[in-house]
């Protein structure tokens, strides 16, 4: 054991002089002035307030004191600790105030900038039409079919009843991939289909009766581009083969079809016409969805839309001939069906008065905008 430190006297303790203390607070207190950032800040708060600060160890020194040294060295550290935390409060407070006003005008959002500087493309109008009318169907029952768009000849043309002259055969209609049929042979030539009633063919072939069908797609013929024409455009056919079906049901189905796009007070009329795959055929008009007919012999009230006919040319129609029944290997003792074919341009354009068909193959989208954004 040692000896007691006779020289040791504790009111002489180095740390604990009052020019010590007052050294010690008046660097904390500096220190936290200096510091000019939260963290700067911290640093100084572990490095004068901390367990290993020399205020802290001063304190610490108090213990050591005889009692009569203590109140006074306690008060002398009491002070300056508590003029040291005051002052690492008071420049914390400073110090997140202006953390404060400086997020608020880093972080500003600017509400008038434009949201998104590239814009989200949509489907084009005709794909998102075509859809909502093939929706009708789907609703009623029909499945949705497809078929090739580069086709035999034998489906375009042969299946349908459309014999080896018919004048729709001509160059002058047709985009021939291979052939035409009687220049290349027997074989059946290869064309880009003429219309959508092939897949008629290809479903009869595919499918056990009953069929109900409609099919949306592209088709082609060799028109010059222009206001009324372009060369590749839509149709949506329609086929239903079943026991009993009469002209009656296609009417039925075409009314249910007007009146779902364009309004429960909309209707069809049926005039004749020919189609070499139906029997009878006919045109589909439907009342003009503008002014529903009143226009009709009242000059006083024109309509741009239907040219005061009161009435709008749909498509062509009719009962599936029984040759291409046979040819589609469906009895046509046993069952019947009809058939409709529409072109969707025609049909946007007079939905949305588009008065140029090339508007909408020339992909501006100042055409397609005001469509919305349907995707
Ligand atoms: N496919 C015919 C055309 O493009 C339209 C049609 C379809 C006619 C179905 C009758 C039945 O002109």
């Amino acid at each position: 054991m040692s000896a007691p430190n006779k020289s040791y006297d504790p009111v002489e303790v180095e740390a604990l002089k009052p020019e010590a203390i007052e050294r010690m607070r008046d660097e904390a207190l500096a220190a936290f002035a200096a510091a000019d950032s939260l963290d700067a800040l911290q640093e100084a708060k572990v490095a004068h307030t901390g367990g290993t600060s020399p205020l802290a160890l001063a304190n610490r020194e108090i213990g050591a004191l005889p009692p009569q040294a203590k109140a006074a060295a306690g008060k002398l550290v009491g002070q300056a600790r508590g003029a040291v935390s005051k002052a690492l409060a008071g420049r914390q407070t400073e110090l997140e105030a202006e953390r404060d006003t400086r997020v608020l005008v880093e972080e500003a959002v600017d509400v008038t900038l434009p949201y998104d500087r590239a814009r989200a493309g949509a489907r084009h109008p005709l794909t998102t039409f075509m859809e909502r009318v093939a929706d009708v169907f789907v609703s009623m029952g029909y499945e949705v079919a497809e078929g090739p768009e580069v086709e035999a000849e034998w489906f375009n043309f042969d299946a349908l009843n459309f014999t080896p002259d018919h004048p729709a055969r001509q160059m002058q209609d047709t985009f021939f991939v291979e052939g035409p049929k009687g220049t290349a042979g027997d074989e059946s030539g290869v064309v880009l289909r003429t219309h959508t009633s092939p897949v008629q063919a290809r479903s009869m072939l595919d499918r056990e009766p009953p069929v109900y069908i409609v099919c949306p797609g592209r088709v082609y013929r060799t028109d010059e581009l222009d206001a009324t024409h372009t060369p590749v455009f839509h149709q949506i056919e329609l086929l239903a083969i079943d026991e009993g079906l009469t002209m009656a049901d296609l009417k039925g189905t075409m009314d249910h079809m007007v009146q779902s796009l364009f309004g429960s007070d909309m209707k069809t009329r049926l005039r004749p016409n020919y189609f070499p795959f139906t029997e009878p055929s006919a045109e589909m008009d439907m009342l003009c969805y503008v002014c529903k007919g009143t226009s009709v012999g009242n000059p006083d009230r024109p309509c741009r839309t239907c040219s005061s006919e009161g009435w709008i040319e749909l498509g062509g129609c009719g009962m599936v001939n029984p040759r291409v029944l046979v040819a589609c290997g469906v009895d046509p003792e046993k069952y019947s069906g009809f058939a409709f074919g529409f072109g969707i341009e025609r049909m946007l354009m007079f939905r949305h008065n588009v008065e140029d068909m090339r508007d909408m193959v020339e992909g501006d989208v100042r055409f397609t905008r005001p469509f919305g954004m349907e995707i």
